[in-house]
């Protein structure tokens, strides 16, 4: 590679300009030499033998003039064993490792492996000598936490080749040649544990794309018998100021049925993302009995970080998830907030004088957000195994006006939308997600006329309380008021979920599924009161036993007790079932299990 050199002709906040002599391409590192620190940055337009690079650090000292490294290499990341379980930023520095080296402040200009080169592997060779591999094809595996770690032919060897070695099994470092390849001329390519890719261009080794069909359960109620997100799927989150996206996703992040959690803190408060690092290795994964951390991946920009950082942390996270995927794992991405990263892609834009679009926001802000949507997937691997890239991220528009820019773009490229409401928030019922802005093109674990039949309450009963708050409680009739009833029935018991409660934080599909039996059936019945004064008291009572009964473990005493309580106060209230929802009764019972 020809080392291209240039200097320093202009500075504009994190975007410097360049005039340089040789080759350079787009999205390739540049370092921009001040004092004795080299700053990483990425070329981010080329114009005859000027370049605009956006430096990933703080700016201050660069003067024109200054030398200007060219790499020739893309913006890119190191995969190999022991990423998971790893705090990094969205250059792939290891964050405790880089606060240990430079102090509680982080120093400009300091990188670090991202990957250990000591620790050793236990490798088993999988391959054999003489076999024809391809490109993400398993050379062999190693342990790295619950896991099985494939060692992959690296993805940038485009073409067929033949194991021409390949160690036994033994322990290894990264860095040590685990197996040689020939390629089709005969050459040797010495093949080692990890291997870098850019983080800009997905990974694509892959026999065929599938249909994101089956959920992903997250054990929120509202997500996954209303909005369901399906493995493989997108879908987002947007919301005002404090409503809760960041407690949702890191609810999620705990509970969602996946191998892998890689969490994108974007620009968030570093208050917060302090208390998701301190958070996070204590908290226990019920499905290995060891720590979450060890599944689980953090990158994390704060907002004091410089604002391009925030883009290289998206795709950074992106990649590391395509990475898992090609293992044949499940891998849930969470980015938190989108909104932060777009406001970075709109500084860009404004410095490099681009025409702006909406809200100043670049042109091309839709095409970025639906190429990093784009990036998720469910996927069928060359050995036929089944890995799956699922993508939530968070919107925080200004004033929680969903017309915005950012939330416009990315609700035409999802999948499911779960939109907070500001209204919801204030009144403290959380998960604050509209049950009626929301929706969600997948599937879910509960039969869709069921779920619509309960939807139509919920909307009838808001519908009641809206007039109500015109004409009065006088004024509405009783058939109405004990809709309304329902409607904030299945709000508080089923809609609202308590994240404190050690049971009703985390609700299992069997659990949603039978509980949502018992609410439909409640729905379903036709009651007789002789006054509203005496429905409420009724209603009222109902629901505590229905907290009670959310409260309680899954079929213990308590819970029969309390299920037996709440069927015969209904059956004795009860004058019939609805004609029109025994259809959905009836068979409800019979194929409660088909629907799991
Ligand atoms: N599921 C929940 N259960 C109980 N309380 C919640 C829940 N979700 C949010 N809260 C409360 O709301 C507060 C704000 O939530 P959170 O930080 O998630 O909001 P946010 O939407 O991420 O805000 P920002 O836009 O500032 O990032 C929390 O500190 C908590 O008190
Ligand atoms: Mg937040």
């Amino acid at each position: 590679m020809i080392d291209t050199k240039g200097s320093v002709v202009a500075v504009n906040g994190n975007m410097v300009s360049v005039r340089f002599d040789g080759a350079v391409s787009m999205n390739e590192v540049g370092y921009v030499k001040v004092a004795d620190q080299r700053l990483k940055s990425e070329v981010i337009r080329i114009r005859g033998n000027v370049s605009q690079l956006q430096v990933f650090e703080i700016t201050k000292g660069i003067t024109v003039g200054d030398e200007v490294e060219f790499s020739g290499d893309m913006l890119a990341v190191e995969l190999g064993p022991g990423l998971l379980g790893q705090v990094y930023d969205g250059l792939q520095n290891p964050l405790p490792q880089l606060a240990e080296k430079a102090g509680y402040f982080l120093e400009r200009g300091v990188y670090l492996e991202p990957l250990s080169d000591q620790k050793e592997w236990a490798f088993t060779p999988q391959a054999k000598v003489g076999d024809s591999l391809e490109r993400a094809d398993t050379l062999g595996t190693v342990p790295e936490g619950s896991f099985l770690h494939r060692i992959m032919v690296p993805f940038n060897l485009y073409g067929t080749y033949t194991v021409a070695s390949i160690k036994d099994a033994g322990s290894y470092k990264i860095k040590d040649t685990i197996a040689e390849l020939k390629d089709e001329k005969g050459t040797i390519i010495p093949v080692k544990m990890s291997f870098t890719w850019p983080v800009k261009r997905p990974v694509d080794c892959f026999e065929e794309r599938l249909m994101p069909k089956d959920p992903m359960v997250t054990r929120v109620r509202l997500i996954d018998t209303f909005f369901p997100v399906a493995r493989g799927g997108t879908y987002c989150i947007p919301g005002p100021f404090g409503a809760g996206k960041t407690v949702l996703q890191q609810i999620t992040s705990r509970f969602a049925d996946v191998d892998i959690v890689i969490v994108a803190a974007c620009g968030e408060r570093a208050g917060e993302v302090v208390e998701t690092l301190k958070e996070f290795p204590e908290l226990i994964d019920e499905r290995t009995g060891r720590s979450l951390m060890e599944r689980t991946i953090i990158i994390c920009n704060t907002s004091s970080m410089p604002v391009a950082a925030r883009e290289a942390s998206v795709y950074t996270a992106v990649t590391l998830a395509e990475y898992y995927r090609q293992m044949g794992l499940n891998v849930l991405l969470l980015a938190d907030s989108t909104s932060r990263w777009a406001q970075a892609m709109r500084e860009m834009s404004g410095r490099l004088e681009e025409i702006p679009g909406e809200e100043a926001f670049p042109a091309y802000l839709e095409s970025t957000i639906a190429s990093f949507y784009e990036r998720a997937g469910i996927v069928k691997l060359r050995d036929g195994t089944i890995g799956s890239v699922t993508i939530g991220g968070t919107v925080s528009p200004a004033g929680g006006n969903f017309e915005e820019p950012v939330t416009q773009a990315t609700l035409k490229v999802v999948g499911a939308f779960h939109g907070l409401s500001r209204e919801r928030s204030d009144a403290r019922k959380f998960p604050a997600i509209h049950p009626m802005d929301s929706w969600s093109k997948y599937k879910g674990i509960i039969g869709e006329d069921k779920v619509r039949y309960a939807h139509a309450f919920m909307r009838r009963g808001i519908e009641v309380e809206q007039m109500m708050k015109v004409v009065g409680e006088e004024g509405t009739s009783l058939d109405d008021y004990i809709i309304y009833l329902k409607g904030e029935l299945i709000d508080s018991v089923y809609f609202q979920q308590n994240s404190f409660d050690a049971v009703d934080a985390a609700v299992k599909p069997e659990r949603q599924i039978y509980t949502f039996d018992k609410l439909l059936h409640i729905l379903a019945s036709e009651f007789k009161f002789p006054d509203k004064n005496e429905a409420r008291i009724w209603f009222n009572r109902l629901r505590q036993r229905f907290l009670d009964y959310n409260g309680s473990a899954w079929q213990d005493e308590r819970f029969n007790t309390l299920e037996k309580e709440i069927e015969e106060a209904v059956k004795a209230q009860s004058q019939g079932i609805d004609k029109s929802a025994e259809k959905i009764l009836a068979p409800a019972r019979a194929s409660g299990s088909q629907d799991n």
